[in-house]
């Protein structure tokens, strides 16, 4: 369950993946919206640092990115004055414009904006680029939550998450604090979900449905599905993923009070 852990510590809410286009991106904008308007004070970072498409999600032109934050004194520098707001109550702190200013990036830089992104906000939601790298290893290091979309679609991308769950088991990474996601759920496949669990070892946590015409859409708006199109079965969805990590109770009117340990 997220939980708070002290004061000026927020939390680092991970989507990670072994394969591509997956949905960590429309998860991550998702979740940063529906945690945004349970109150939260919540930030989105784009760390897929050369192709990232968080601000393409959201139609947002930022000002400055990460590689302006990169650029400043090192001494004084703060990653939330780097930000920049969305009209749906979260910030987000850009990926580069230019391929160029992506490839200088490094963990060290990458983890610091995060390190002062977490004294900032409650929830810090990383968004980051496909498979092991240097910077994605020290993200590893500093996450509290790690959400693994996948999409049962090809026997690659099943070998790649495999691989990747052994590996994430070799640097002994809290299986506690991993969550797989099935996303596009019953999408059309010749691939059963249940011989994918048996292969990994382990059931998905969730299940997100396969809603083409609403993902794109919510794109081509630049607005968040849970936000813009609340009665959709995938905002629904999405909604009871974050009621559920949350801690919210079920009720008969549907998930609407605290759990009352949401800040144990
Ligand atoms: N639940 C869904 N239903 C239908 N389509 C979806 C869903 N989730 C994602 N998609 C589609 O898959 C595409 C890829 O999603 P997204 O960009 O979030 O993946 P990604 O893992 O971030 O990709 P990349 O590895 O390129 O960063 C989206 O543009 C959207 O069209
Ligand atoms: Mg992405």
């Amino acid at each position: 369950m997220l939980s708070k852990k002290s004061e000026g510590e927020g939390q680092i809410l991970t989507f990670f993946s072994m394969a591509s286009a997956v949905g960590k991106t429309v998860l991550a904008v998702n979740f940063a919206a529906a945690l945004a308007e349970r109150g939260f004070r919540v930030c989105l970072a784009d760390l897929d640092l050369q192709f990232g498409d968080v601000c393409n999600y959201l139609a947002l032109a930022p000002e400055q990115t990460l590689y302006d934050y990169s650029e400043a004194n090192e001494a004084t520098r703060n990653a939330a004055a780097f930000v920049t707001p969305t009209a749906f109550g979260f910030d987000v702190l850009a990926a580069p414009k230019e391929l160029d200013e992506a490839f200088i990036m490094n963990a060290e830089i990458v983890s610091s904006a995060v390190s002062q992104l977490q004294e900032a906000y409650e929830f810090v939601i990383l968004d980051t680029t496909t498979g092991f790298s240097a910077i994605n290893l020290s993200l590893l290091e500093l996450t509290d939550v790690l959400y693994l979309p996948c999409v049962v679609d090809f026997i690659p991308s099943i070998k790649n998450l495999k691989c990747g769950i052994d590996t994430l088991h070799k640097l002994q990474f809290d299986w506690q604090r991993v969550r797989l996601i099935l996303n596009r759920n019953k999408a059309e496949t010749q691939i059963s979900v249940k011989d994918v669990e048996a292969l990994l070892g382990r059931p998905f946590q969730y299940f997100i449905g396969n809603d083409y015409r609403g993902v794109t859409l919510s794109i081509k708006e630049g607005k968040p599905v849970v936000l813009t199109d609340k009665d959709s079965r995938l905002a629904d969805e999405i909604s009871n993923v974050i009621s559920s990590e949350l801690g919210e109770q079920e009720e008969s009117g549907g998930f609407s009070k605290w759990f009352s340990g949401l800040w144990k």
